[in-house]
């Protein structure tokens, strides 16, 4: 008889599976909002650190006045450096008041009365990238913030990140008590809690009860406990854990498989071998399931915690801020930017609405082709209300030529990507107020036909079907059609010869197989009809974009 080998890889990943928490089934992050690729401008690429109310409120006119609103162009985003250096008395972010003496909210309106929303920056972490006061932990209340200001977009940055510990707090005992009441009316002992996974009791006599529960770091286990109470509200939960180690320790606390609550645990140098941590928690009347558990086994895990934790409060906030003042609700389009150091393609659309892709672009032809090389690979990962974001666009910035300009816009419209200028949009328009239609880059920037195929209605990334010197891109679109982008790497005109009927036979692209196609070129707004080939040459670092139909 043929026996079974043991094989102890497939045992460890066996009991390490079992043992693994449930997650709550999360679906996409749902808004309702940036079902396309958002567009809009920010002020980080061109004015870093020199950004003022003032500023903000000439862009937003340009943006008006120049049609570039009209276009599609709608969040005017505040990046780095709005802030003032400490938050307020009652711990909440200020904007510096030399530079936005009117404030976020006034802004907000002046923003909003010409038809455009305003876009906000902080980071999930202890500061921002310049230094200023940022979200890590205040997440709840600034969101309440943002949306009290009526933003409507924000971005959200990695920088002074701090990693949520994987280790879990020794739980000696829980108890609830309601407000006021001066005495837990429920007390928990490790003995009455449910184990999961490498959830342990291990005896202690320097505990009350003689126990704590162990092995709930890590995502390996959870303890769980069904509770009564007499009536829905808000209830003390107090921890009673076993002190000991000097790092900070992290739970979550799952209430009814469904609110969810970060308990920090501080480290100790204390005298006493137990203490207590305290959570206002609510509870339906009758019956509540709790599970405590650490869920952070890896750096992406608590990347992607933190990141969900603000993207939930961004949406209660919203919802909560309409609901208390009557108005109807601006839901915040949350732009994860943690660079892609963390996968965030794969929790992203879960936490929110688009994550960076890469590091920061920068107005150079090897930033752009660099940042377009990666995030073309993550096709699978867009959708209607979650985008991979390879950065805010710098056409019209640094030293990029009219062909890379060019390239770079149709590439991030190939890709779905968002569309957030980072040019001085004020050029566009002329001395006596009219706009200057001859501006190269204005004429790039409008390209309705472009602009069409990111916001195509499908949300369907391109996918790269051929590369080398020249890479060719496809790109469904609504109505059996098809994007087609020719790219040229090289520094001297090249193309490539495409056969159409093969392009009906990629199973993403929903065209019909026929003999003659119509084939619009988007750049050179011609037409072709009956074609069966696209014979494409493009300029050194330029691109060809059809339409197939
Ligand atoms: C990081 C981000 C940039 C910008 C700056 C602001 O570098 O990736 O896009 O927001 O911070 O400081």
């Amino acid at each position: 008889m043929n026996k079974k080998k043991f094989c102890p890889v497939c045992a460890v990943k066996k009991l390490v599976n079992k043992s693994r928490v449930s997650q709550c089934s999360e679906r996409g992050y749902d808004n309702g909002v940036a079902m396309t690729p958002p567009m809009g401008w920010s002020s980080w690429n061109l004015f870093r650190n020199k950004i003022s109310e003032e500023l903000i409120k000439e862009i937003a006119d340009a943006m008006k006045d120049s049609g570039l609103a009209e276009a599609g162009y709608v969040y005017v985003n505040i990046d780095d450096c709005w802030q003032a250096s400490t938050r307020d008395e009652n711990g909440r972010l200020r904007c510096d008041k030399v530079t936005f003496p009117s404030g976020i909210k006034a802004l907000s309106e002046y923003v909003n009365a010409r038809g455009l929303k305003l876009g906000i920056y902080s980071s999930n972490g202890t500061l921002t990238c310049e230094d200023y006061p940022a979200s890590l932990r205040h997440e709840r209340e600034d969101a309440d913030t943002f949306a009290q200001w009526g933003v409507e977009y924000f971005k959200y940055d990695f920088c002074h990140n701090e990693k949520i510990s994987s280790e879990a707090p020794k739980i000696a005992s829980i108890g609830f008590s309601a407000e006021g009441s001066g005495k837990d009316f429920i007390v928990l002992r490790p003995s009455d809690l449910t184990l999961h996974g490498r959830a342990r009791i291990v005896e202690d006599e320097d505990t009350e009860f003689g126990a704590y529960i162990a092995g709930i770091d890590a995502r390996l286990g959870s303890v769980s406990a069904e509770i009564q109470v007499p009536e829905s509200g808000e209830y003390i939960m107090t921890i009673t854990v076993r002190k000991g180690g000097l790092k900070e320790k992290f739970l979550r606390l799952m209430v009814n498989g469904k609110d969810e609550y970060h308990i920090y645990c501080p480290g100790t140098k204390a005298w006493s071998t137990e203490g207590r941590i305290q959570t206002a928690v609510k509870l339906d009347e009758g019956e509540n399931r709790i599970e405590l558990s650490n869920p952070i086994g890896s750096v992406m895990d608590s990347a992607a915690v933190q990141y969900k934790l603000m993207g939930r409060e961004l949406k209660r906030a919203t919802k909560e801020y309409a609901e208390k003042n009557g108005v109807e609700e601006k839901p915040i389009v949350f732009s994860i930017c943690e660079w892609g150091v963390n996968k965030p393609w794969k929790w992203g659309m879960e936490a929110g609405n688009l994550w960076r892709t890469t590091m920061d672009i920068k107005p150079h032809w090897i930033s752009v082709l660099g940042l377009y090389e990666f995030t073309v690979r993550l096709h699978k990962y867009a959708a209607p209300g979650s985008w991979n974001d390879p950065d805010m666009l710098e056409v019209g910035n640094g030293d990029l030529t009219f062909e890379e300009n060019r390239s770079h816009f149709s590439l991030w419209c190939m890709l779905c990507a968002p569309l957030i200028l980072g040019n001085d949009v004020r050029k566009f328009i002329k001395a006596d107020g009219s706009i200057d239609t001859d501006n190269k880059i204005y004429q790039i920037l409008t390209n309705r036909d472009m602009i069409a195929i990111d916001q195509d209605p499908l949300g369907v990334q391109c996918r790269r079907i051929k590369t080398g010197k020249v890479d060719v891109l496809v790109k469904p679109l609504q109505g059996s059609r098809a994007a087609v982008c020719v790219l040229n790497k090289s520094g001297k005109p090249d193309g490539t010869h495409i056969e159409l009927g093969k392009l009906a036979n990629l199973g993403y692209v929903n065209l019909k197989k026929k003999s003659g196609y119509t084939v619009y070129d988007v750049w050179e707004k011609r037409t072709a009809e009956n074609a069966s080939v696209i014979n494409a040459v493009a300029e050194p670092h330029g691109v060809k974009v059809y339409i197939v139909e």
